[in-house]
């Protein structure tokens, strides 16, 4: 598909902190327009995984950068495949949301993605979450939504997640991982985390799910 093509189908950029409930809401925007979603930050948990197995630092950029160009992955419905292996569960624990960030501060590393993200944007619509979605990857995205919520709240959320799936977890390790992971994103040199010029703006501490996902409906009519 060209470019220009690709320029008129209609994206909604959604970024935010860790367990803002960027993706949940992302994903319920996209069922409800009948859009595609992307998971940006699955990727960057899949170079943590991969290179988890292949017994590889997240400090060492050069060979970082292959495991994300050569990424075997396979997305369907909700569950996702590396290597034809189901590891959906696998990569939603902390220790790889820890190794995502820190592979994700390596430009070559973001830059081997952008591609593979880039193909997501397909018709009719696509929804996608991450960091750097409206900065970056999407820059002609129609809708910019910037979602938040206290840190407080966010811990909470990932908690009861966590739970629900079985692990094990602890609140006060939660909020200090999920702080220092905070940090680590918007303080690096590429592509931090911030809002772009023209995002809306959604602090979801006190609102429902569905609140959060009618307001970014009723934003994207209006783009
Ligand atoms: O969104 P999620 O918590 O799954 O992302 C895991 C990590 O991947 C983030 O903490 C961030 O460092 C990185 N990430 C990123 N850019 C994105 C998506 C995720 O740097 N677009």
């Amino acid at each position: 598909m060209s470019s220009a093509n690709q320029s008129n189908i209609p994206v909604i950029a959604i970024d935010g902190p860790t367990a803002s409930g960027k993706g949940t809401v992302a994903q319920l925007v996209a069922q409800r327009l009948g859009y595609h979603y992307l998971d940006s930050g699955a990727l960057y948990r899949l170079v943590g995984l991969a290179s988890f197995q292949r017994g590889i630092s997240t400090a060492v950029e050069a060979d970082l950068i292959p495991i994300a160009q050569n990424l075997n992955v396979n997305f369907q419905g909700d569950r996702i495949f590396l290597e034809g292996q189901d590891v959906s569960d696998q990569i939603r624990q902390e220790v790889m949301g820890q190794r995502a960030s820190e592979v994700a501060v390596h430009p070559g590393v973001r830059q081997a993605l952008v591609a593979r993200q880039q193909a997501f944007r397909q018709s009719p619509g696509l929804v996608a979450d991450g960091r750097d979605m409206a900065s970056v990857i999407f820059t002609d995205a129609q809708t910019k939504v910037f979602l938040t919520a206290t840190a407080e709240a966010r811990a909470e959320r990932r908690y009861k997640q966590l739970i629900a799936k079985g692990f094990s977890a602890n609140i006060d390790v939660l909020l200090q991982d999920l702080r220092e992971r905070d940090a680590r994103d918007a303080n690096r040199s590429n592509s931090p985390l911030k809002a772009v010029e023209g995002a809306h703006h959604l602090d979801t501490t006190s609102m429902t799910i569905e609140e959060a996902v009618n307001q970014v409906l009723k934003w994207h009519q209006a783009d």
